[in-house]
């Protein structure tokens, strides 16, 4: 591995955030220089969710400026970056147009080599960024995660237990055979009357409800929905069914309720649990099985307050000798920071060929809405 100190400028425009982020590498860990987000929520919240043809126009007026102010604050010069770096997929082809074409462009003008990048690997890589104040274990010594490597994958779009024996060598251990976690906290909020996105709404609302329940000297019980999939499915996931259950539950109440704040928090904090348990659960059993050195949260729903709680508590009774590396809140949802460090590991993987081969990546690169993971370092 390549340990020379090299720059790269990332790209990231697979939903509703268009980001750039500068990262450097020098030594052990990737160090952000800069990460620039402009979120489009206020938007598409009006819409429910994200529509991909209004989420593409916002990048296209965005997406230079927002680059821009990432070289900016990252106090380098075109000539200092040595890579850029796009998330290529998965993700909403109109939305992840715009930048690839952005990327390819810059790559073509500036002369420089393209990385592209699977959505989820930035996601997982968000954790291999060094901490400038260490809150874990993993980083205090500023050393990177070790392999193996479990990563429970929690978004928007996916959910996946994902091992890994070396860096981009990935190994699907499970995942969901209909919602992602994150979808469901997103539907539920919806059933709920709950703005978008629904997932940090209904975080909130739950563990008020704990809060104020363990102040009145009670602990809440949660056993009013189903923890899907506990008893079989190997290392899947299925969150519809207990979406569903949601739904009946509400459907057998009088409309009005929905207006009762304590209700709703009571939902809220029902079927978070419910979530929990289940992730919780199946972690433990592939941290058991197969005794990675790392443990990692990825994606979205990794920014859960309660869903770290608990994976914590779990790893450090069960499991002390794995250690749990949790993203900074910053690099937990989307993000071009996370894209530019998995970049910097795949870069620094790459041989002469491989970099060479990289510089003509303008020509080539395309989006693509169903991206698989890939174990070749060069592979774009
Ligand atoms: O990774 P991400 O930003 O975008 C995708 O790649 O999908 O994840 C977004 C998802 C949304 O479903 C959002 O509701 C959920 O992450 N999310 C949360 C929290 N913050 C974001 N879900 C539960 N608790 C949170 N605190
Ligand atoms: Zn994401």
């Amino acid at each position: 591995m390549d340990t020379k100190p090299f720059h790269i400028l990332g790209i990231e425009t697979s939903c509703d955030e268009t980001a750039a982020a500068v990262v450097s590498r020098s030594g052990s860990g990737v160090r952000v220089l800069s990460n620039v987000v402009s979120s489009q929520v206020a938007l598409h919240a009006r819409w429910g969710g994200v529509v991909p043809d209004l989420a593409a126009r916002e990048h296209t007026k965005n997406i230079v400026p927002v680059v821009e102010e990432a070289l900016r604050a990252s106090g380098l010069a075109v000539r200092d970056i040595d890579a850029l770096a796009v998330t290529q997929g998965p993700g909403l082809i109109p939305a992840l147009l715009i930048g690839n074409v952005a990327a390819k462009t810059l790559a073509y003008v500036w002369k420089k080599p393209l990385v592209g990048i699977h959505h989820i690997e930035g996601h997982i890589y968000a954790n291999f960024i060094r901490k400038e104040a260490p809150a874990d274990r993993q980083a205090a010594d500023g050393s990177e995660p070790r392999f193996p490597l479990l990563a429970l994958v929690v978004s928007g779009g996916h959910t996946q237990l994902v091992l890994m024996r070396g860096h981009f060598e990935y190994e699907i251990l499970g995942e969901t055979q209909d919602d992602a976690a994150g979808e469901a906290f997103d539907k539920v909020a919806k059933m709920l009357g709950l703005p978008y996105p629904g997932g940090p709404v209904v975080a909130r609302r739950a563990d008020s409800f704990r809060m104020k329940a363990l102040a009145s000297g009670s602990v809440p019980t949660a056993e009013k929905f189903p923890r899907p999939m506990l008893k079989n499915g190997g290392f899947d996931f299925s969150f519809s069914g207990l979406k569903t259950a949601v739904l009946y539950s509400l459907k057998k109440e009088a409309p009005e309720k929905l207006q009762d704040e304590t209700f709703v928090d009571s939902i809220c904090y029902e079927f978070q649990e419910a979530v929990v348990d289940v992730l919780v659960t199946k972690t433990k059993r592939a941290i058991r099985e197969f005794r990675p050195k790392t443990f990692v949260i990825a994606g979205g729903v990794s920014a859960n307050i309660t869903l770290r709680e608990r994976l914590r508590e779990m790893v450090d009774r069960h499991f002390p000798e794995t250690t749990f590396a949790t993203p900074d809140f910053a690099y937990s949802l989307d993000n071009a920071a996370m894209i530019a460090a998995a970049a910097a590991f795949r870069w620094a993987h790459m041989d002469e060929a491989d970099r060479k081969h990289a510089s003509g990546n303008w020509g080539i690169i395309k989006p693509d809405a169903n991206l698989k993971l890939s174990t070749d370092p060069s592979a774009t």
